[in-house]
């Protein structure tokens, strides 16, 4: 049998997606297992999550951290002593480094609430709907030191609704988000999707425009 890619996932809030990745990875012919759950703060109700799906968490808490430099050095070296080789950022609320990207180069996946390029930052939702866009969704991409800017792996796309408002468009969202993140996690533990210097390849190949997973069925 070959070796699970061990994965590290990095929260702040609730964890709903580190909770699919984790699922997915103790159901059976997972290539990867979940090493550790990393969270910003004490509060992160994904904490709770993880310590009942059996993982072990630590806590990096940002405010004992006088500057960004030293609270990337806590957090890589948490990372480090997790054995992960694949980071997952999952609903994690804060900037890293440029130093922090570079040493994690082609192993940091984020984990964005829009079909990127579209829409980086916060409030994804709402600027959809007010944009008239038919179409939204959630993007994996791998994490470069331009934010939400990095190479996008997969995409869940969904249709927009007459009468969507945030709330709803964020709950079908989040329902592909559960699906698309372990699947990325599944094809790089497998070897089909690849970092390069700093180009992904699918399948031996460059890969010239994100996978598509589209649903328009998600609750
Ligand atoms: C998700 O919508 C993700 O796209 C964004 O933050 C949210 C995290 O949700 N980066 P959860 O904590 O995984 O439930």
């Amino acid at each position: 049998m070959t070796a699970l890619l061990p994965v590290a996932v990095v929260i702040s809030g609730r964890g709903s997606n580190m909770e699919a990745i984790v699922r997915a990875a103790q159901a059976s012919g997972s290539r990867y297992e979940v090493v550790r759950v990393i969270a910003d703060r004490e509060s992160a109700g994904g904490l709770g999550r993880a310590a009942a799906l059996g993982i072990p968490t630590s806590v990096v808490p940002v405010q004992q951290f006088a500057d960004r430099a030293t609270f990337d050095a806590a957090l890589g070296a948490a990372l480090a002593a997790s054995g992960a080789r694949l980071v997952a950022l999952a609903g994690f609320m804060r900037i890293l480094s440029a130093e922090f990207v570079a040493n994690h180069a082609g192993r940091l996946l984020n984990i964005h609430p829009s079909l990127l390029p579209r829409y980086k930052g916060l409030d994804t939702h709402a600027r959809a709907l007010a944009a008239g866009d038919s179409h939204h969704g959630a993007s994996v991409h791998f994490v470069t030191a331009e934010l939400d800017g990095g190479p996008v792996v997969m995409q869940g796309r969904l249709r927009i609704r007459a009468g969507d408002t945030p709330d709803s468009v964020s709950a079908r969202v989040h329902a592909l988000e559960h699906i698309i993140y372990p699947h990325v996690c599944s094809l790089i533990a497998a070897g089909h999707v690849e970092w390069r210097n700093g180009v992904v390849y699918f399948n031996g190949a460059p890969l010239a425009a994100p996978l598509i997973e589209e649903n328009d069925a998600a609750a």
